[in-house]
């Protein structure tokens, strides 16, 4: 795998997009120690102070945009996976569609772009993961990695927080691990480990979309990845994009 580092730059995906627009289609992961002007989903800043991983990887793709849409449960799994390395297992939770949560508060986001060039389709997928701190008064409650790490894990002779390029080599390995499987196995398997991790599923769900918001129980993923909601009345809906807060208030 290719690895571009920089100090700083606007984002890390706009970077990616220039690269694939100048006729680089990757793959390679590109990461920044800070980013200017970094961006989150539905158009919502991501602050991107020193101490944290920005980073987006760039893959050419096939254009099936079932898969494009699922590279985010990916992504989601990686993550997982990358942060079960330095913290305990059971604090580490998904919640759909591509959060990762560490006791139940968002640490990680991820933004999915793509684009085409010279007849040859691209994606981008951004990752931010708070590492070393995280941004207050946020509508999701969030945190870091580093206050999850066991005292005991630092102050050992070989301390497990290491520099953020380590972070991002377990990242952008565990992205390709599961990349491939949903290449080649479809998404089934991608589901089936995604949903071994969801946080608060089946449960109830309040739905944000932009025209209506409602409430209902979340019953799981169906065959794409869609968000499968049994409303109050019985019917069942599919919910493909939008705001979920899992529990009985927001704040979950
Ligand atoms: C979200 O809103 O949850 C997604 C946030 C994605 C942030 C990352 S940081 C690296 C990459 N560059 C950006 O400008 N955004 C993504």
């Amino acid at each position: 795998m290719r690895f571009i580092s920089l100090e700083t730059v606007d984002s890390t995906n706009a970077e990616a997009k220039r690269l694939a627009e100048q006729g680089d289609f990757g793959p390679f992961w590109i990461r920044a120690d800070s980013q200017s002007a970094g961006r989150g989903r539905r158009g919502r800043e991501w602050t991107s102070k020193t101490g944290n991983l920005f980073c987006s990887g760039l893959y050419p793709h096939d254009g099936n945009v079932h898969q494009l849409a699922q590279m985010s449960f990916v992504a989601a799994l990686a993550l997982a996976e990358t942060l079960e390395r330095y913290v305990p297992k059971d604090l580490i939770s998904l919640k759909w569609p591509n959060d990762v949560l560490l006791g139940g508060q968002k640490t990680s986001g991820i933004l999915l772009e793509s684009g085409q060039k010279h007849h040859q389709k691209w994606m981008v997928i951004g990752i931010g993961l708070n590492l070393t701190h995280h941004p207050e008064g946020t509508e999701f409650p969030a945190t870091h990695m580093l206050a999850h790490i066991l005292a005991a894990d630092l102050s050992g002779p070989e301390p497990i927080m290491t520099g953020v390029e380590a972070v991002l080599a377990i990242l952008a390995n565990r992205f390709d691990y599961w990349r491939h499987i949903l290449l080649t196995k479809g998404f089934e398997p991608i589901g089936q480990a995604w949903t071994s991790r969801a946080h608060n599923l089946p449960g109830p769900v309040m739905v944000r979309l932009p025209q209506e918001t409602f409430t209902g129980e979340a019953l799981g993923l169906d065959a794409n990845g869609a968000l499968r909601v049994r409303l109050e009345n019985g019917t069942i809906r599919d919910i493909h994009a939008g705001d979920v807060f899992f529990g009985t208030s927001q704040d979950d």
